[in-house]
């Protein structure tokens, strides 16, 4: 039996052998594209090209992508672990051709590889293909048909509809008809009573889809029509999952050796067993307790690699977009292992050796951040582990009182009120909710999310106009050459936002740097004849810049000046180039482990995010200051490549990021001994730089630290405010000489004569008691001490308390002070009168602070009540007499 590594490469060598060039996986976390954040098919990393804007050579390629479907037009995520073939994260392999073969080969290799190669049977195999769509005005796939008819008998090939056989990437982008290939796995038995045909497409878990062949011809636009592509391109997807059961006969994709290790893992982790089920209930519901532990260990597995592949791909969870997902799928998965597993702390990160010795070989990725993985995903689990229980606690108290009072429907509100405060997803309300027999009105927290976003200020983009082209022709970006250039408009659109709108503009030759890899994007403007038009920010999308103006020009067409603000450039690239310096430098000083997570540069300041697994110490952040600031003085030359093939980039030692999509010609930005991939606009030398200096050091998440720091012309500005600031300081100590001694002198000063002052006060107040213990009187047998002293109030709980030391039985002490101009009340009674006489010095001056407009209280002995009629402090104290009923 083939294991799984070997099926993924049977599957590269059969397309290699097909004059196909193999290529690494796209990252699965998309960083450059409004419209999808995630890779969710093969072909979005071939999107430009499949749009014509991309070289496509060379021509055949294919890969296994990582793919992630839970979020936009492919979304699975309800379904995964309650059935045994949907996935979070999954791997597809691919072929493609652009513009170079098209139906018939594709199909002719397909069934190639499946039959002769894999030794599928034939008469296992079925095939759909697009039935039409007349008001799209698109023809049943003939073609397609009568190449699979070289292959299969007419009763294998199946017409299927739009939704099965018309392939789109999301609302917008490239598409076109399909044919898919499903495989009959059944027994005998079961394919004699039913045809396989009967079942393809029918959610029947054994006859279900392994491969889909596109072939592209549109881009789907937003007004919702079809504009045919300038070539026919290919594009394969095979769920590789799927494919390894079918291989392994397994009838579930979680029986083969692709999940089986990690599953024995979670069993002896939570002393539970895998029951090789498949969930019998309706709607994928388990139906016993074994069902429910299945589904969990499933839910597990597959969202651990999920997660596991993103961080490795360096998003990690988080509040927001693409974290806010990652973060969604983790929560998933330690809910159903804390309700079914038993796993009431975090464990899930445990798995991570056992899936990364499965897969290292065929993502490099994960083992080379693997302690990086563990610690955000046992940071994650920590945390939510301790709102969990929290959040459940409530949620059964809602429960609860919905039975008594005969509801079935948990409020929007309330289940708003978890996501909000708790964290709990709505997905999580609803599986509880469901599994104790209620629902949640989804409607309404719906309402309440929509509420909580128009409040949130930032006003979302709302709608996107259409394109306007103006003129044939594709972008050449120039900046790294020029910062001024002679250009036209190519096309521009319309952006309305909830309060304002701007348009964005595509030039045909263009010096603006549009914001990517963590540099802001240029600013500056757009000069005609007649008039200039400011560029406020330039956006990055699909390897072009993107200007965003105002106000359009009043003649579009005119011939323009595109002006970059050279002062804000400048600054940024000085910046850029001092996180490269500061890259290298951690390396040498905290070691290789210290790999970049991210980044932020604009003219003013600048931020480098990196793992890291302990604070850094000043003494190392002074290192790293010093060797960047010593590369800054050796003035070392910006020594470029653009082009370079990427092999011969990795030759040059050239530092590439995880989770960075890389082409096959990449640009290599070298400093001296520091040189990565980068596509970055850059100082033409260090000394540019002029001075670097790190403002703060802190952490981010688990495992990753954030450098702040300043360069140039704001280190200047700050060592002014350094200046300025010893200087009045010094000022403030008669300009001594030696300022560090004076003040620490004066500490010590000030410390002494703090002792002493409590001191002082100390015997004031022994001074104080000693005299109204003097002055004690008796009425009815009870010593009665009472009066109004200018003390401050410590000292008059001193006082009080020294007063029942001396008169330790049948007391009744009241004094009244007043300090600052607030006047103060303190009662104090021996246990005996308390005990005996049944009085309480709260009670009795909760009632007299009303005289000084106060309140206060205490024990049954001692009680203060501050106030804020300090003229009335007599008749207070008098009060407390009257009240004590002596
Ligand atoms: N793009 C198609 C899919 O995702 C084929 O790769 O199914």
């Amino acid at each position: 039996m083939m294991t799984a590594n070997e099926i993924r490469d049977s599957f590269k060598k059969f397309f290699e052998s097909k004059g196909h060039v193999i290529v690494p996986s796209a990252p699965m976390v998309i960083k450059d594209d409004p419209t999808l954040m995630f890779t969710n098919a093969g072909m979005n990393q071939w999107k430009d090209i499949i749009l014509g804007t991309k070289d496509p050579e060379p021509r055949r390629r294919a890969d296994s992508q990582k793919c992630l479907r839970v979020s936009g037009k492919h979304n699975d995520l309800e379904e995964v672990g309650h059935d045994t073939y949907h996935h979070t994260m999954f791997e597809m392999l691919g072929n493609w051709s652009f513009g170079d073969y098209f139906k018939e080969k594709a199909i002719d290799h397909a069934w190639e590889f499946l039959v002769d190669v894999l030794h599928l049977n034939p008469a296992d195999l079925y095939v759909t293909v697009f039935e039409g769509s007349p008001e799209e005005n698109i023809p049943r796939d003939d073609e397609a048909a009568k190449y699979w008819a070289k292959h299969l008998p007419e009763d294998h090939i199946i017409n299927g509809n739009k939704h099965d056989n018309f392939w789109e990437m999301g609302e917008t982008g490239p598409c076109g008809p399909c044919s898919e290939i499903h495989v009959d796995s059944r027994t005998a038995e079961a394919k004699a009573k039913m045809a396989g045909r009967e079942l393809v497409n029918k959610d029947d878990p054994q006859v279900i889809e392994i491969w889909n062949i596109v072939f592209m011809q549109f881009n789907r636009k937003s007004d919702n029509s079809l504009e045919p592509l300038a070539m026919n391109v290919i594009d394969t997807g095979m769920g590789f999952e799927r494919l390894v059961r079918m291989l392994q006969g397994k009838s579930s994709n979680y029986d083969t050796d692709i999940f089986q290790p990690v599953i024995k893992q979670i069993e002896q982790l939570s002393g539970k067993k895998y029951g090789f089920t498949t969930p019998s209930g309706e709607n994928g519901e388990a139906k016993d307790e074994q069902e429910k532990i299945d589904i969990a260990m499933r839910v597990v597995a597959d969202h651990m690699r999920a997660v596991a592949f993103s961080i490795a791909d360096g998003q990690l969870p988080g509040n927001a977009k693409a974290g806010y997902v990652i973060r969604r799928i983790l929560r998933r998965a330690v809910r159903y292992a804390y309700t079914f597993l038993g796993q009431k702390e975090a464990f899930i990160f445990k798995l991570l050796n056992i899936f990364i010795q499965e897969m290292g070989e065929a993502y490099p990725e994960l083992p080379a951040q693997r302690e990086l993985i563990a610690r955000v995903i046992k940071e994650e689990e920590d945390s939510f582990l301790r709102t969990l229980e929290k959040g459940i606690n409530l949620l059964n108290t809602a429960m609860e009182e919905m039975k008594s009072q005969g509801k079935t429907e948990l409020s929007g509100k309330e289940a708003f009120r978890l996501f909000d405060t708790y964290g709990f997803p709505l997905d999580l309300t609803e599986l509880i909710c469901r599994e104790n027999g209620f629902t949640v009105d989804e409607k309404q927290f719906d309402d309440e999310m929509a509420q909580q976003k128009a409040r949130a200020r930032n006003a979302a983009v709302v709608e996107n106009g259409d394109w306007v082209q103006l003129k044939e022709g594709e972008q050449e970006f120039v900046g790294y050459d020029y910062t001024e250039y002679e250009c036209h408009i190519l096309r521009y659109r319309k952006v309305t936002q909830k309060k304002s709108s701007f348009y964005e503009v595509v030039l045909n030759h263009t010096p603006f740097y549009g914001e990517m890899g963590g540099q802001v994007g240029d600013q500056g403007v757009l000069v005609s004849e007649n008039e200039t038009i400011n560029i406020i920010d330039t956006k990055r999308e699909n390897n072009q810049s993107i200007h965003i103006i105002k106000e359009l020009p009043k003649d579009v067409e005119a011939d323009f000046m595109a002006c970059v603000d050279t002062d804000k450039r400048e600054a940024s690239a000085a910046n850029h180039s001092a996180t490269h310096l500061l890259d290298y430098a951690l390396k040498q000083v905290l070691g290789e482990h210290a790999e970049q997570k991210g980044s932020y540069v604009s003219p003013d300041t600048l931020r480098f995010d990196f793992s890291h697994f302990q604070k850094v110490t000043d003494e190392e952040l002074r290192q790293v200051e010093r060797l960047v600031n010593d590369m800054i003085r050796q003035d070392l030359p910006l020594d470029e490549h653009r082009d370079t093939p990427i092999e011969e980039a990795k030759k040059m030692g050239a530092v590439a990021l995880f989770g960075e999509k890389y082409g096959d010609k990449v640009r290599v930005v070298r400093f001296g001994p520091s040189c990565e991939f980068c596509g970055g606009i850059h100082a033409a030398s260090t000394g540019r730089i002029g001075f670097f200096k790190i403002v703060s050091e802190s952490s981010v998440a688990a495992g990753v630290r954030r450098i702040e720091a300043m360069t140039g012309k704001n280190c200047e500005e700050a060592i002014y405010a350094l200046e300025d600031t010893l200087r009045d300081l010094k000022a403030m100590f008669n300009n001594a000489k030696d300022l560090k001694n004076v003040v620490a002198k004066y500490i010590e000063e000030h410390d002494t004569m703090k002792k002493d002052m409590e001191s002082f006060r100390q015997q004031a107040a022994d001074r104080a008691a000693k005299s109204l213990v003097e002055k004690v009187r008796n009425m009815n047998g009870i010593n009665v001490v009472k009066a109004v002293l200018p003390v401050e109030p410590s000292s008059a709980k001193d006082i009080v308390f020294k007063v029942r030391e001396a008169i330790p039985e049948k007391l009744v002490c009241v004094l009244g002070s007043v300090y600052d101009n607030r006047p103060l009340l303190s009662v104090m009674l021996s246990d005996d009168m308390v005990k005996d006489h049944a009085m309480n010095a709260g009670r009795i001056i909760r009632e007299a602070a009303k005289l000084i407009k106060g309140g206060g209280g205490g024990q049954p002995h001692y009680a203060q009540a501050g106030g804020k009629d300090a003229a009335n402090i007599n008749a207070a104290v008098e009060k407390v007499i009257e009240l004590a009923e002596l």
